[in-house]
């Protein structure tokens, strides 16, 4: 079944009533308390679906989201503020938080004329939200005539206003935003027929973290590269020295099965590395594949940056998930950016799904170079693993 977008709705539906709508407002804070958001990004690319809303004059525009993990408790320094701030300069318009998303003033709110965005307080500030609780998600409900759903880096979660609330509307006044639109095609593409040669290229922590997505991806792509601590354990399977690099053992035993899979020769791992003798200390370079025992590897060397761009340039897709080393730290940030300048020179179809990698092209400014930059993390790895997510699958099919 189809999802009905917030464009299929007739304009007069719309008018003179009340529109809820779920962001994943899940900003970065500076660590410092001054409450500054260190990367709008999410914010800004609600913006089509928060204006195209308002020029369909509702009565109101009620905004909801949740920010941190605040475990149930209200927590300041969670606090929707910073948001409601942001998005007040940015719309020029009044944005007025509740005190509570349960808050008895909400419907007060709801019937005066002026403020007509309000900006509900952080919804995990109730445990009754990641519980996914039925009177918590009704009472969400009651404030509203439609449910719009653009939250895609919280779509993977069944939570009350992500998912519960959706029993609370008739199937026809659930709705999916633009954000939520950009996020499903561009995803869909890569999941169902990315354009061949796709390359994939998959960085971070921690195998096990990536497990699923990496066998997927064995299947679909043309090339798998594999970078940042992702790689040592792949390096440790085939018996190469890995020095003090990051390393558990539990992801060279994954490793080793994903290899053993690998009869396509698919993988390609690093053949020379950026290490220090500490975590983040000074940058000594290896010029082979195995890594000295006082060593740990923290960035791809310039062997294999041009090996990867070599591969990435004869691409028509490509995905990106996770950097290729400790690219926080401008020392060990050279392979990082150099595949993300790399993509951004590419006539291609690219995609950079995942928290770092995101970061990592938002920093360099390049983000606007690629076809889609995901703002989901879990979501979009989630997302490329099956396919769909429950609350988008609840937009297409209703909850049962
Ligand atoms: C995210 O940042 O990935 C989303 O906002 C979801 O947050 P969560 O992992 O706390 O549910």
């Amino acid at each position: 079944m189809a999802i009905t977008y917030i464009d299929q709705v007739e304009a007069e539906d719309y008018k003179g009533k009340v529109i809820i709508v779920r962001f994943d407002f899940n900003v970065p804070l500076a660590k410092d308390g001054s409450g500054k958001i260190t990367d709008t990004t999410r914010i800004d690319r609600t913006l089509e679906t928060i204006n195209y809303l308002l020029e369909q004059e509702p009565k109101k525009l009620i905004l909801m989201s949740h920010l941190g993990r605040p475990k149930g408790q209200v927590n300041k320094s969670f606090s929707l503020e910073p948001v409601a701030v942001y998005l007040s300069e940015v719309l020029e318009r009044d944005v007025t938080l509740s005190e509570t998303c349960l808050d008895s003033g909400i419907k007060t709110l709801l019937s005066l004329k002026d403020n007509d965005i309000i900006l509900l307080e952080n919804v995990r500030f109730h445990a009754e939200e990641t519980d996914n609780d039925s009177n918590f998600a009704e009472a969400l409900a009651s404030y509203a005539d439609y449910y719009v759903l653009d939250a895609f880096g919280t779509a993977h979660r069944k939570h009350a206003s992500t998912y519960g609330i959706m029993n609370f509307f008739p199937r026809s006044h659930c709705l999916a935003g633009f954000l939520m639109k950009k996020e499903i095609e561009a995803l869909t593409k890569i999941v169902e027929k990315p354009g061949k040669p796709f390359v994939s290229i998959v960085g971070g922590a921690k195998v096990s973290d990536k497990i699923k997505i990496i066998e997927k991806l064995m299947i679909s792509s043309d090339k798998l590269l594999i970078g940042g601590a992702m790689a040592y354990p792949f390096l440790k399977a085939l018996g190469r020295e890995i020095g003090k690099s990051l390393c558990a053992d539990e992801d060279v035993q994954l490793a080793k099965a994903i290899l053993s899979k690998d009869s396509g020769k698919k993988i390609e791992l690093p053949i020379d590395h950026l290490a220090s003798k500490s975590f983040g200390g000074p940058k000594e370079v290896v010029q082979d594949a195995a890594i000295p025992a006082d060593l740990m590897g923290l960035d791809i060397g310039e062997k294999t940056i041009s090996n990867y761009q070599n591969i990435i340039k004869s691409a028509k897709t490509v995905l990106w998930n996770g950097p290729m080393g400790l690219f926080e730290n401008s020392d060990y940030a050279v392979g990082t950016l150099s595949i993300a300048r790399t993509l951004a020179e590419l006539d291609a179809f690219t995609v950079i799904g995942g928290g770092d990698s995101v970061s990592a092209v938002v920093q360099s400014g390049l983000a606007d170079k690629m076809s889609h930059v995901s703002t989901g993390g879990g979501a979009s790895l989630e997302f490329l693993e099956n396919g769909t997510l429950p609350a988008i699958k609840a937009l297409r099919f209703g909850i049962n």
